[in-house]
């Protein structure tokens, strides 16, 4: 069965250009409760660590200068079938594959600075979420 959290990250692109607010008014209308969230900023090692997956990839170093090129704002988001649910609101990778309407198409700069994060799986989800928020900030 699907689980009912997952986990974003409002990238530095769209922090800066000030898109947090339209953002998070999109991911509630969607149905998508918050649970946990703060502003933060990563470190090159932070992001490096978080990004960890994707060492190997030739796009890795350059996205861990940009993800801790500026603030972010890190969420647990709840709702039935989380992850799938908020991968469809964000749409593709990509902005340029991304569907109309979604986050990344709306938002998006490039396949970098592409918006907004959203876990791939469960399990990531879980991972992700506890790489941000102690236990007490967990507490919804
Ligand atoms: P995200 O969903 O956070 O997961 C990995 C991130 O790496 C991705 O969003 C992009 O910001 C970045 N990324 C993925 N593919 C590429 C690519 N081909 N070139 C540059 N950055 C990429």
């Amino acid at each position: 069965m699907a689980g009912n959290r997952t986990f974003t990250m409002i990238k530095p692109d769209a922090f800066e250009a000030g898109n947090s607010g339209a953002i998070l008014k999109m991911i509630e209308e969607a149905g998508f409760k918050i649970v946990a969230m703060k502003a933060t900023r990563l470190t090159p090692e932070l992001a490096g660590k978080f990004y960890e997956v994707h060492k190997e990839r030739p796009f890795y170093k350059d996205l861990c200068a940009y993800m801790s090129s500026g603030p972010i704002i890190a969420a647990i988001l709840e709702k039935d079938n989380a992850v799938e649910d908020f991968r469809n609101l964000i749409g593709a990778t990509n902005p340029a594959n991304a569907a109309e309407g979604t986050i990344r198409k709306i938002f998006a700069k490039s396949i970098e600075a592409n918006a907004v994060h959203g876990s791939d799986s469960d399990e990531n989800a879980a991972i992700e979420g506890n790489f941000y928020f102690s236990q007490l900030e967990r507490v919804l």
